[in-house]
């Protein structure tokens, strides 16, 4: 049934992260043509923003090496594909491909920097910065997302002070990044953190046109915290189809916020997608197959199930 609340947006832009990532946290590598088939599928259940893979160091995320022979099998998807790129070397292999959205990917934390970018927080950002500048040269520049991780909870470091991240967080949409996407990578955030680091980058001049939310579920609170990101205005929002996910640079990682448990609570509540949840949860149970387990997914499994 579908029954609205009040204080929420109308439409939401889910910012679909399964096929980079979920599949960037596979034991195995899914060959290149599963891969494509899941982005058409998930282009044709509805999803208009759908990241396909990373340019990324082949040796650092051997899940993702095949982007070179990815991209060019998704000409005809129709939907935007935007791809990780870290570096200019990372740049240099999309723009060749005519990748027209990218995503850098910054830290909150010097830890994970480090072991996600062999760099600090700082070095990150410098290297960031010829990137940014490069994509948006020309007539028609690139859309830039910046990425911003542990911005809840590091496993190393633990909590991670809202000050913290508004300064990354700055930084990113200073150098030029056009929207923000605030990462709980290991799934720690609860709503009132959310709200809490929300207020503070409103007031610090960053506003909320420009940020999306990227929850994992490790903790079962990625829909509770995507909740009180819409009531305070958020309209982006990043989730993973099937639930699939994790970071293979942080362990306690698990999946995303699950692209189903998110429409079928969007879809209840009346706001817009555009995503038909029947052929959205038909994909996952297919990838599912594919990788030889099932779904986390509640709804996915609801869905499916059969007597
Ligand atoms: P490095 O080892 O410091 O690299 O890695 P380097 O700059 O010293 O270069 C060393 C060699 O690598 C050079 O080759 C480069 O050309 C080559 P050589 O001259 O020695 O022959 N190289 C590359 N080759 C191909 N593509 C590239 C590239 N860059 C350098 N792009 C680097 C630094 C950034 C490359 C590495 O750390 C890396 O690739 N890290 C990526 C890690 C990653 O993808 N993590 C997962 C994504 S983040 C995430 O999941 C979180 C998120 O979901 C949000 C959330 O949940 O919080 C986004
Ligand atoms: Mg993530």
């Amino acid at each position: 049934m579908n029954v609205p609340a009040p204080g929420l947006p109308a439409r939401v832009r889910i910012h679909e992260v399964g096929a980079r990532d979920g599949l960037q946290n596979e034991k195995t590598a899914v060959p290149t043509a599963v891969k494509a088939e899941f982005i058409h599928r998930l282009a044709a259940a509805g999803l208009r923003t759908i990241e396909a893979t990373s340019f990324v160091h082949p040796k650092w995320v051997p899940q993702l090496a095949d982007a070179e022979e990815l991209f060019p099998q998704l000409a005809d998807v129709g939907a935007e594909l935007p791809v990780l790129v870290p570096n200019e070397r990372g740049l240099d292999r999309a723009l060749a491909l005519g990748a027209r959205r990218i995503a850098v990917f910054g830290s909150a934390t010097e830890t994970f920097a480090s072991r996600n970018l062999n760099r600090t927080v700082a070095e990150s950002l410098a290297m960031f910065e010829p990137v940014v500048a490069r994509a948006k040269e020309g007539d028609t520049p690139a859309h830039v997302r910046g990425y911003l991780s542990m911005c809840f909870g590091d496993p190393w470091e633990g909590p991670v002070p809202v000050h913290q991240v508004v300064s990354v967080a700055k930084a990113l949409l200073d150098m030029g990044c056009d929207e923000l996407s605030l990462g709980d990578t290991i799934g720690v955030a609860t709503p009132g953190h959310v709200r809490a680091l929300l207020a503070a980058l409103n007031e610090s001049g960053v506003t909320t046109d420009r940020i999306g939310v990227h929850f994992h579920d490790t903790y079962g609170q990625a829909l509770s915290n995507t909740l009180a990101a819409l009531q305070h205005g958020v309209t982006t929002v990043d989730a993973s189809a099937g639930g699939l996910g994790g970071c293979p640079y942080a362990k306690s990682a698990t999946g995303n916020l699950a692209t189903e448990d998110l429409v079928w609570m969007l879809d209840g509540l009346g706001i817009e997608t555009g995503v038909d949840l029947a052929a959205l949860t038909a994909t996952s149970v297919w990838m599912a197959e594919q990788l030889g387990r099932p779904s986390p997914s509640r709804t996915v499994r609801a869905l499916s199930h059969k007597e």
